[in-house]
């Protein structure tokens, strides 16, 4: 693994009308490392992924990507955002949304299709490709809204809290899902969860966010051989062993 910092976040502070909503978090995401942020609700998970997106100009501090400072959302960075539901549009397909996220890009009309045709496949619901978002279940839309970011070929990917919504065995399925698939395009990923479990089973690293404003207060590196298979790497005692320690973190 390479080790220099695909994004780099140097002091950053971000308020909303006066308050503070994280403070002074300085923070290095190796290039192709899958980092975990965890944080109890509103202590500013999602306004620093924000900021690392370039959609929220943070106060004071600076966001660099491959070592310039970011002036806005870059062309090579992706969010898969905490209401993918709302951001699935449900006039169109599911084939058209996944398309719609490439209509920036200079392409043909066929190959947005292909493309996204192809992701769609990648995330198992190419059979879905003419359904209307509505007709899918939770699980599937998300799964939708990963095969639009997946489509984009961003070598960076966010997600927030991106299996909030579907039930505990998809959710199992779609983590197994994008660590393939973060494996196979050699992304570099910052996820944000509320689950401590979670966030050990994906992650190179996971980042503890505590406090208002929010503050990073600690992180444990997860050193479990890859592939991750769900059983076996949860029954480990290093899982329990970080579990325990991540645990300690958030609530001391
Ligand atoms: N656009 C905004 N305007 C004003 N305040 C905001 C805005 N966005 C976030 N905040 C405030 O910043 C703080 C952190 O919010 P944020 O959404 O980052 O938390 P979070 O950790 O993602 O929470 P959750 O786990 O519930 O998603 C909260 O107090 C919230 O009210
Ligand atoms: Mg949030």
């Amino acid at each position: 693994m390479s080790t220099s910092a695909a994004l780099r976040l140097s002091n950053i502070t971000k308020e909303f009308d006066g308050n503070a909503a994280i403070s002074n978090v300085d923070l290095e995401i190796r290039t192709g490392e899958l980092l975990a942020i965890i944080g109890r609700s509103g202590c500013g998970k999602s306004t620093l992924l924000r900021v690392m997106a370039g959609l929220v100009q943070p106060t004071r501090g600076v966001v660099e990507l491959n070592g310039r400072p970011i002036a806005g959302p870059p062309e090579d960075l992706t969010v898969v955002f905490q209401e993918y539901g709302r951001s699935l549009l449900p006039w169109k397909t599911v084939v058209s949304n996944v398309a719609f996220g490439l209509s920036a890009a200079r392409m043909e009309k066929k190959e947005r299709v292909d493309r996204a045709l192809s992701c769609l496949d990648a995330v198992g619901l190419l059979k879905h490709a003419d359904f209307y978002p509505w007709q899918l279940s939770g699980g599937m839309q998300q799964r939708v809204a990963l095969a639009r970011a997946l489509a984009r070929k961003s070598s960076i990917l966010l997600l927030d809290e991106p299996f909030g919504s579907v039930d505990a065995q998809s959710r199992l399925e779609l983590q197994d899902e994008l660590l393939r698939l973060w494996s196979s395009f050699g992304m570099t990923a910052v996820i944000v969860t509320h689950d401590i479990d979670e966030a050990i089973y994906l992650a190179d690293r996971v980042c503890v966010m505590r406090g208002s404003p929010g503050v990073i207060s600690a992180q444990a590196i997860i050193g479990l051989e890859r592939p991750r298979v769900q059983v076996e790497t949860r029954g480990k005692p290093e899982f329990s062993a970080l579990r325990r320690e991540l645990y300690e973190s958030l609530a001391g």
